[in-house]
This record gives structure tokens, sequence and C-alpha cells, in this order.
């Protein structure tokens, strides 16, 4: 990308969006230097969807074919070409339920970020805010890293604890997440599109800004 170009997001979402949203406020107010170029989901009627067309943003359904937590092979295609004709930078997965492997992870080599509700490498998989609570851990919160071909395996971009407090819910506990969820990935897709975070091997690099 040349430094006269915006930085290019793609953000993919089978839930409610609220990390999209999140996000397409950072590129909005200028925290964020990047643009969003396209919002994708594999559920028709998702809120991700809803909230992004509301923007006025670029934001599609894709069907994912008859796997209920991969996509089948049209699927994955349509899915990178809709990225590469957005001239995607970085992909943005933000509460997206499918597993991406093989060829996606190819083409997007070290271009896939992940936000995921827990401090991995605890509690991966789904429901892992009531995944904590139930295990009684006194600190869980919330991680953002590089999509590798495991399940939320990938090197590790930034952390950030959150206290499990007495009497919590899991409503209550996934709420407060959330909100970490929220700045913590704004900030870590910002630094990524400053070009401030670099992979080698399982560790990142922040540069200092
Ligand atoms: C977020 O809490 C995210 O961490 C989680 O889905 C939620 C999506 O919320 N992702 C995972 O659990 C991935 N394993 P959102 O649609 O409001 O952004």
């Amino acid at each position: 990308m040349s430094s006269q170009q915006t930085f290019r997001l793609g953000i993919l979402g089978s839930g409610k969006g609220s990390n999209a949203d999140a996000i397409a406020d950072g590129c909005a107010s200028g925290k964020i230097p990047a643009q969003v170029a396209v919002v994708l989901s594999d559920v028709a009627e998702a809120g991700i969807l809803q909230k992004a067309r509301a923007r006025g943003l670029n934001a599609k359904f894709i069907d994912p074919g008859k796997f209920r937590t991969k996509l089948d092979d049209a699927a994955e295609v349509a899915f990178i070409k809709t990225l590469q004709e957005a001239k995607v930078d970085l992909v943005v997965l933000a509460g997206f339920m499918r597993i991406l492997k093989g060829e996606f992870l190819r083409v997007f080599k070290d271009r896939v970020i992940n936000i995921h509700p827990s401090l991995l490498p605890s509690f991966p998989g789904l429901d892992a805010w009531k995944q904590a609570l139930d295990y009684g851990v006194k600190h869980t919160g919330v991680t953002v890293h590089f999509v590798d071909q495991g399940i939320d395996t990938g090197p590790i971009i930034a952390q950030e604890t959150v206290a499990i407090l007495q009497g919590d819910t899991a409503e209550m506990l996934h709420k407060r997440i959330q909100e970490t969820e929220h700045r913590l990935y704004s900030k870590a897709v910002a630094a990524l599109a400053r070009g401030e975070v670099q992979v080698r091997g399982r560790q990142t690099i922040w540069k200092q800004s």
C-alpha cells in the first residue's frame, strides 16, 4: 500500500456487530487511520449488516453453504473474491463464527485478525466468558490475535484483563468484556493500520509511535 492510500478494512461477523460498529466509529472519527471497505456476514439477517447499511457502508451476505462451522468451497471463493475486489489490506473478524482455514489464510497471510472474549490460551471456543465464569477464575479478559490454522491459537497482538466480580452473571460479565473489546480492538486495528505491529513467528512486536 502506498502512503497516499487509505488502509482498507474488510470486517466479517455473524452477530450483532458491536465491535464492527466501534471500529467504524474509530474510522469515522479519525482515531483509526483506515476505512471500512466492506462488511460481510454468513448470516443474512445479522445485526452487523443492518448496522453497516445504516452507516452507508458496503455490506453483503454471502451464503456459507452446507456446513455448520466452516465455509464450503464455493463460499470460501466468494468471500475471498469479494474481499479482493474491495482491495482490503486487513481482514477483521468481529464475531465471525466460522473457522477460516486453507486457501483463505494463504491468500490473506498475516492479514487476518480476530477478537476473542477471554485471555487466550485460556477458554478458546464458544461462549468464553461463560467458560471463565463456570471455571471460577477471578480475572478473564480480551485477546486480539492473528488467525492461523488452529482455533484461537494465532500470535497474540494485544490482551487486557477484565475482573470477575462477586455476583456477576454471564450477561453482566459479557457486557464489561464487550466494552473492553471495543477499546482494545480499535487500538489494535489503528496500530496495524499505521504499520506499527509486526509478526515474527509467535511474537508480535509493537513499534513505539
Ligand atoms: C464478541 O464478544 C467476540 O469476542 C466474540 O463474539 C462477539 C461478537 O460480538 N467472538 C468469539 O467468541 C470468537 N470466538 P459483536 O457482534 O457485538 O461484535
